[in-house]
């Protein structure tokens, strides 16, 4: 084995290990460590979430950067998801009528994952999710 491949397989090592904690915490709601997070609106009907609570967990970033995309590049704005129920694509309009205090929900594990997006320079939170605000883009 060279070197070079030794140094790389031992930061692939690494890695893995360093990064255990976080996504088997994530992954398991039974972990201790694991913030208690709020749950979603019972008003605003909500049996589930828009897609499998599971796939949700791992994709939002990517469906939340796809539905950006689709809105201000495309000016679509209807998705429709897996189970055919359509949704408006929007942060505030669509995940935060059921997720509606982004502190105790989005906020809280995010500190737990560590990852700082910073949506609400912009984005505005319902009364009451958070002190800061923003402008709307609605
Ligand atoms: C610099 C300001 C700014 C920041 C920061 C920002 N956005 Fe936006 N976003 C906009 C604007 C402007 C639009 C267009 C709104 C429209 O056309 O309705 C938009 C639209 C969107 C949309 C589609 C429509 C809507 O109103 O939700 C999504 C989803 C979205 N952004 C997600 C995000 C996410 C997730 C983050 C954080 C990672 C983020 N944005 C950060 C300015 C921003
Ligand atoms: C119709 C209501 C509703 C909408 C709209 C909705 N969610 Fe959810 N979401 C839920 C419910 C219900 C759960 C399951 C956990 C609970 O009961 O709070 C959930 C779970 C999640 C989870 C996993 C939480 C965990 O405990 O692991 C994430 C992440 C999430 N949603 C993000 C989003 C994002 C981002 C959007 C918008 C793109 C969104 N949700 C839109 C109702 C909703
Ligand atoms: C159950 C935990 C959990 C909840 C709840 C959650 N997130 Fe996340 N979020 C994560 C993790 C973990 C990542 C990092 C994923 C990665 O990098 O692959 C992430 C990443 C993101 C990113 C991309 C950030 C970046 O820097 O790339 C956005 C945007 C985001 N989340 C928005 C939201 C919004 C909006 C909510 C609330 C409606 C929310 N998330 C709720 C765990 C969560």
């Amino acid at each position: 084995m060279t070197s070079r491949s030794r140094i790389a397989l031992g930061l692939g090592v690494f890695f893995l290990l360093g990064a255990y904690p976080v996504w088997n915490g994530l992954a398991s709601s039974a972990d201790p460590e694991r913030p208690e997070l709020a749950r979603a609106v019972d008003s605003a009907g909500a049996t589930g979430c828009i897609e499998d609570t599971t796939w949700m967990k791992a994709n939002h970033q990517k469906l939340l950067n796809e539905w950006r995309t689709s809105v201000v590049r495309d000016g679509q704005r209807t998705w429709v998801s897996s189970t055919g129920t359509s949704w408006d694509m929007s942060l505030t309009g669509t995940c935060l009528k059921c997720h509606a205090n982004t502190e105790t929900f989005c906020t809280r594990c995010h500190d737990y994952a560590d990852v700082q997006p910073t949506c609400w320079n912009c984005h505005v939170v319902p009364e009451g999710g958070q002190s800061e605000g923003g402008q709307s883009h609605e």
